[in-house]
């Protein structure tokens, strides 16, 4: 390893700061591994000459850190909350949006946007007619979101979960790559947020995906991003965790309910939340003699 310990504090203090990501002693062969091409780019001898103009020059830190974060993902990733998705959240919000016939989703944390674009291919299969849904994609990484919005996998990626019959019905062939079809990438929107300070103005969600993030870090960020997730969430809402990830012990504005293999995370209180009762219209009142 030639990362010295300076430079790996440096990076880690740097990390946490700006984007509440712990990198504690023993992750240096990471940060060493993900450096040390921008420090060739740069045209450092080595990651800890390229420290050391991270120290003088913003715009190279903030490619660092957008090389610094983990986008570890995957179509359906674990299966499970897709499938709650599909039978237990989306007839919920349907059976209580008649009046709206709109469903709003945030893809928290989204990567390169498999998760987004798993739950557009869900909604436009199980959504009924006349119905419109958004996804916000968000995630610190300036670079993922210009992913999200290009919508273009490589075969590699192509082949980590996606079933085949997706792979015909919502993509064309792009060179190389495979491009995700215009009517999916209608409904997801991009937006870069930064999960550890206070959000922008949100649209209240009816199910929000945060996913394999809260992992990276410490206990008093989690909870203070799983109580903002609870200000932008409707009252009948849906939250899901990552398979590792839970509320207990950190935050108890939220219920956990399981389903299949999965919990599902609503918040307190949402069983007393009445569904939307239709306004009377003329027809209704005239059928019932009301
Ligand atoms: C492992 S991926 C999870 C992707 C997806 N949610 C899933 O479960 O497959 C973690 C993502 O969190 C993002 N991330 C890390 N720190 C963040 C922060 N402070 N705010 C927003 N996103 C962050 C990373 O850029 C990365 O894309």
């Amino acid at each position: 390893m030639t990362i010295s310990d300076s430079s790996f504090a440096f990076v880690s203090d740097l990390a946490r700061r700006e984007t509440a990501m712990l990198y504690d002693p023993g992750k240096e062969y990471l940060v060493e591994a993900r450096l040390l091409p921008l420090a060739r780019e740069a045209g450092c001898t080595d990651v800890d000459a390229y420290v050391l103009r991270l120290q003088v020059d913003a715009a190279e830190r903030a490619k660092a850190l957008d090389a610094l974060t983990i986008n570890e993902t995957s179509w359906f990733r674990d299966m499970a909350p897709y499938q709650a998705f599909t039978e237990l959240m989306l007839p919920s919000i349907v059976a209580r949006r008649e009046h709206t016939r709109h469903i709003s989703i945030w893809s928290a944390a989204c990567s390169s946007g498999q998760e987004a674009y798993s739950l557009s291919m869900l909604l436009d299969e199980h959504l009924p007619p006349g119905w419109t849904a958004q996804i916000l994609a968000t995630d610190i990484s300036h670079k993922m979101l210009a992913r999200v919005e290009a919508g273009r996998y490589s075969q590699v990626e192509m082949n980590r979960g996606l079933p085949a019959t997706s792979l015909v019905k919502y993509f064309s062939r792009a060179g190389s790559e495979w491009e995700v079809n215009d009517n999916l990438k209608k409904m997801v929107r991009t937006q870069h947020l930064n999960l550890s300070t206070s959000f922008p103005p949100l649209p209240t969600f009816d199910i929000v995906f945060i996913r394999n993030v809260l992992i990276y870090f410490d206990l008093d960020v989690k909870r203070d991003i799983l109580r903002r997730v609870g200000q932008v969430i409707s009252p009948d809402g849906f939250m899901l965790l990552g398979s590792s990830e839970t509320t207990l012990d950190l935050d108890d504005h939220w219920d956990r309910e399981a389903h299949g293999r999965v919990q599902v995370h609503r918040p307190v209180g949402y069983a007393n939340v009445p569904a939307f009762s239709p306004q009377p219209t003329p027809e209704s009142i005239a059928m019932t003699g009301a």
